[in-house]
C-alpha cells in the first residue's frame, strides 16, 4: 500500500546520494567523474589516492542502502524492505540531482544484502576478496560475487532475495559494460592503479 510507496520513494531518494562525488569534491579533488572511470563509486575515489575516502565512500553508499531497506522493513514489512533497497540501488545508479548518470552500484548492492539478509555479505565480501586477491580487479570482483549470490540464495531456498539480488545483478552487470570490455581486451586498470 501506501507506506510501502512511501519506503521506495525514501528509498530512491536516499540512494541518488552520490557520496563519491560529494566527498571528492569536498576534499578539494575536483570531479570524480572526470578522474580514472569517470564512475562515482569507491573503486573510482581510490584512483585519486585518497584511500580514506574511498572507504568512506564505500560505506556511504552501502550504508544508504542498507537504511532503505531497514526503514523499509519496519515500516511496511521484509518485502517493502527489499523493495525499497532495490530503489536505493536505482536511486545510486540514476540520481536524478546528477542527470541520472550514477555509478555502477556494487556498494548499493552489498547495502542492501547488510539489511535484507546480513550473513550473506560474508559471503559476498568472501567472493570479492577471493577474486580481488587474486586479479587485483574490483569489476570482475564485483562481477564474480553478484553472479554468485542470487544463485546462492536460490539454491538456499531464500527465492524472493534471491530474485531481487538477481535483478541488481543483471542492471549492475549491463552497468559494467565498458570494464567487461577492458577485462576482455586485458586493458581493464587493477586496484588503485590510477588512469
Ligand atoms: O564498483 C564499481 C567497480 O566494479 C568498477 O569501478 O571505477 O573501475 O569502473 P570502475
Amino acid at each position: 500500500g501506501g507506506v510501502a510507496v512511501a519506503a521506495i520513494v525514501l528509498g530512491y531518494l536516499l540512494g541518488s546520494i552520490p557520496f563519491g562525488l560529494i566527498l571528492t569534491r569536498a576534499a578539494g579533488l575536483g570531479d570524480i567523474r572526470s578522474i580514472g572511470s569517470g564512475n562515482i563509486g569507491a573503486t573510482n575515489v581510490l584512483r585519486t589516492g585518497n584511500k580514506k575516502l574511498a572507504a568512506a565512500t564505500l560505506l556511504l553508499d552501502a550504508l544508504k542502502a542498507t537504511a532503505a531497506a531497514v526503514a523499509g522493513t519496519y515500516i511496511a514489512g521484509p518485502e517493502a524492505g527489499l523493495l525499497a533497497g532495490l530503489a536505493a540501488f536505482l536511486g545510486h545508479l540514476f540520481p536524478v540531482w546528477i542527470g541520472f548518470k550514477g555509478g555502477k552500484g556494487v556498494a548499493t548492492y552489498v547495502g542492501t544484502l547488510l539489511g535484507v539478509a546480513p550473513l550473506w555479505v560474508l559471503v559476498f565480501a568472501a567472493v570479492w576478496l577471493t577474486v580481488a586477491f587474486v586479479s587485483k580487479y574490483s569489476s570482475l570482483s564485483a562481477l564474480v560475487a553478484t553472479l554468485v549470490i542470487p544463485v546462492a540464495l536460490w539454491v538456499m531456498g531464500e527465492e524472493k532475495i534471491a530474485l531481487v539480488m538477481a535483478i541488481m545483478t543483471a542492471v549492475s552487470w549491463w552497468r559494467h559494460e565498458t570494464n567487461i570490455r577492458r577485462l576482455l581486451a586485458g586493458t581493464e586498470g587493477k586496484i588503485g592503479q590510477k588512469g
